[in-house]
């Protein structure tokens, strides 16, 4: 009884917890959590052209970083919860434009998230040439929404 009792309290913290994610999570949250999201889109994509460069590249490495890249790309536009900007005080790099033109700014990260799946596609037919056709459409768009929405612009 006790057990269903805490596993039941336990399946509804984890269900508000979801819904809190995706409803109003704190700046504080939203912040560390798309910070933590770039980085493993660096770390992904920097992972997959490495290994795509070595002399018996990991194919199954290969598709495991594209399936991730194209699943957590797609999130980006979930990251920016309106009051997580520069008004919150904290420290971010999130430029004050992409509440302003959310259109755009929605468009770029498709631009990014449509990069990956390519890439995505590519890798599970085993296509390394197609990979690499898609390279710099990838790297553009990070540097193409840097430029208008990220304060260090790199
Ligand atoms: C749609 C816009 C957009 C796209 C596309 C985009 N970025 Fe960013 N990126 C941002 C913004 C905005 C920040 C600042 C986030 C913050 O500080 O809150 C950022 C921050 C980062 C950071 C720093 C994270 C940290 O630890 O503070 C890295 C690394 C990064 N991006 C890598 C990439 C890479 C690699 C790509 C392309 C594969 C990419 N980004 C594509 C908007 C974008």
């Amino acid at each position: 009884m006790h057990k269903i009792g805490l596993f039941l309290g336990m399946a509804v913290l984890l269900a508000s917890f979801g819904a809190n994610a995706e409803t109003t999570p704190s700046p504080q949250s939203a912040i560390r959590l798309r910070q933590d999201g770039f980085e493993t889109i660096l770390r992904l994509s920097r992972g997959l052209f490495d290994e795509l460069r070595a002399w018996s590249p990991d194919k199954r490495m290969i598709q495991d970083d594209a399936s991730r890249l194209a699943e957590v790309t797609q999130q980006i536009p979930s990251w920016f919860p309106a009051g997580s900007g520069q008004e919150s005080g904290l420290r971010t790099n999130a430029r004050p434009e992409i509440w302003r033109n959310p259109d755009d700014f929605r468009r770029k990260a498709e631009a990014l998230a449509a990069a990956a799946a390519k890439i995505d596609q590519a890798a599970k037919a085993g296509n390394f040439d197609a990979i690499k056709a898609n390279r710099s459409a990838l790297v553009e768009s990070c540097q193409d929404c840097h430029a208008s929405y990220e304060y260090r612009a790199w």
